[in-house]
């Protein structure tokens, strides 16, 4: 079948996310730092050693190699600290809400702003789903990403009033939810923010949406999540399989096994809505 013309977006990829993977990948990204620590290591202590300059320290201290490695040590401290601190959310990315009739919020939002359901469901009592205390959740969209809108209806009285996943009041906010740019923007802030001192919930993946992520809470208790990689949902409205949520750890995370999974959903996807087609 001839092509059309226009571009198809895969079902749960984004091109966006996939650079961003393989920029983790490119040594030309560290290019700054290696023609630094050359010039720390090789090349400057040579041009004292010829220009006849003395320094408070002996040229052979320069040919130790445990003072090299030690230069290296802190050399390399400097730029992870440095990373930190250019560490940014980039967006907003959605916002949970806890409400006492999901069907009724869904009319809402759906009849006055015209978001879009992406998808719902009822975890069963014995299940542990989104957080031990969600009974059933449903995702709302703007456009193409998988959710700007998480609503929930809680379980009642499964968990005493001050566990971690028990909301703080009956109704309204359940967490604010911001989007990272990179895979090691993610890590970044996630080591930041446990080096700073602030709690830390956990960190997951799985569930509606996909996207690996981390949770930790304001200094008013409010519950943030920090993700990377959210699905996207394609011409065709479908979104994707999901597996069930479970903690990682979100530091040793393997983002390219994530990677590599969602092109091959992709793939399969592409197969059943167009047969022989970018497979
Ligand atoms: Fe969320």
């Amino acid at each position: 079948m001839p092509s059309s013309g226009r571009k198809e977006i895969p079902v749960g990829a984004s091109a966006e996310n996939s650079r961003a993977i393989a920029a983790l990948n490119d040594p030309w990204r560290r290019l700054p730092q290696i023609t630094a620590m050359l010039i720390v290591l090789v090349i400057f202590p040579r041009f004292i050693a010829c220009s006849g300059v003395r320094l408070p320290v002996s040229r052979s201290c320069f040919d130790d190699s445990v003072h090299i490695k030690n230069i290296y040590v802190q050399l390399t401290d400097i730029v992870k600290e440095s990373h930190r601190m250019e560490v940014r959310v980039v967006r907003l990315g959605h916002v949970g809400l806890t409400v006492r009739d999901i069907d009724r919020t869904i009319d809402f939002y759906s009849t006055y702003l015209g978001m879009r359901l992406t998808e719902k469901f009822e975890y069963p009592e014995e299940k542990i789903g989104h957080g031990v205390a969600v009974a059933a959740g449903a995702f709302l969209r703007c456009d193409v990403t998988h959710h700007e809108m998480s609503i929930f209806r809680m379980r009642r009285n499964i968990l005493a009033a001050d566990a971690p996943d028990a909301p703080r009041f009956g109704f309204g906010l359940h967490h604010i939810a911001f989007e990272l740019n990179t895979p090691e923007d993610l890590k970044g802030l996630f080591t930041k923010m446990r080096d700073g001192g602030v709690e830390i919930v956990n960190s997951r993946k799985g569930g509606p949406g996909n996207q690996p992520r981390f949770y930790a809470r304001d200094p008013d208790g409010n519950l943030l999540e920090f993700y990377w990689g959210i699905d996207k949902i394609g011409w065709e409205g479908a979104s994707r399989a999901y597996d069930p949520i479970e903690e990682i750890d979100l530091l040793n995370f393997d983002f390219e096994a994530f990677v590599d999974r969602r092109e091959r959903d992709a793939a399969e996807a592409r197969k059943g809505i167009r047969s022989g087609l970018n497979t």
